[in-house]
């Protein structure tokens, strides 16, 4: 079945999406329906971020971005907090060696200063080893936020003009842009939603400013490659215009 999706995917003239990035929502959800605490939802997420990063090299996509955790989760139950957190420190290390095996280097975009220091370790050590991965850049967002991203970059720029480093004239889209966490990658081709909300969350609001979107009523535990390939098919069968006229 994938395979399937594979092949016409590959043979499909419309190319495959360069970035893809996923907001994975409704792990609380499928715990609830099973009667779960949620925190089994996060955990049975972890299975769904493997099908994607391995669906991903398989397909071909140069940057998979995933929203982790945002600013705004802090406000979280601490318990809940506590838990993603453990999370991350398993992922980082149950994950590593398949990183490593399927060429995939890893990424951190978010304001990392507010995780305690056995988490900055473990970002740390992922990020270190999995330097020079070749198929795959893996961007994970984790206490990312859109809006404090565009803020920080701004605040960036300011200071280099007050110090008299840049002319505020010559501040254009390009260099608002290499000021963002996600100034090494394209903007997003394709973003993906799960759990049928229909936002944005505070993900990326510059960077998708051409971005096609694609949301599915599928839980983010209940996501696999399968769902992947299909996003990426109703992808090549959109049209870009980018406000142009397609002839
Ligand atoms: C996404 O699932 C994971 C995080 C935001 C950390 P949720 O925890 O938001 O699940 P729902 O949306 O409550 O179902
Ligand atoms: C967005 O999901 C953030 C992540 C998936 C990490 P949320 O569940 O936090 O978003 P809202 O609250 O439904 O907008
Ligand atoms: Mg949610």
């Amino acid at each position: 079945m994938s395979s399937e999706l594979l092949r016409q995917i590959r043979e499909n003239e419309s190319g495959v999406p360069t970035h893809v990035a996923v907001i994975m929502d409704g792990n609380g959800r499928w715990a609830n329906e099973r009667g779960l605490p949620r925190y089994e939802g996060h955990r049975a997420g972890m299975k769904s971020v493997r099908e994607v990063v391995e669906g991903a090299v398989e397909v071909g996509v140069e940057v998979l971005t995933l929203y982790a955790f945002s600013q705004e989760n802090w406000q979280r139950p601490r318990r809940e907090i506590a838990f993603l957190m453990s999370l991350l420190k398993t992922y980082a290390k149950s994950e590593l060696q398949d990183l490593v095996d399927h060429g995939v280097e890893v990424h951190v975009v978010g304001e990392v200063e507010r995780f305690a220091a056995p988490e900055r370790k473990a970002i740390e050590t992922i990020i270190d080893a999995t330097r020079g991965g070749e198929h795959l850049q893996l961007v994970l967002a984790i206490s990312y936020g859109s809006r404090s991203e565009i803020v920080e970059a701004t605040r960036r720029l300011a200071r280099r003009v007050a110090a008299g480093q840049l002319e505020a004239d010559r501040i254009d889209e390009a260099a608002f842009a290499a000021e963002l966490y996600t100034a090494a990658w394209p903007d997003p081709d394709l973003m993906i939603r799960t759990s049928g909300e229909y936002r944005i969350s505070n993900f990326l609001l510059w960077q998708l400013a051409y971005t096609e979107l694609y949301t599915t009523p599928v839980l983010w535990p209940d996501f696999n490659r399968e769902h992947l390939f299909e996003a990426i098919l109703e992808y090549q069968r959109r049209e870009r215009r980018f406000g142009r006229v397609n002839q």
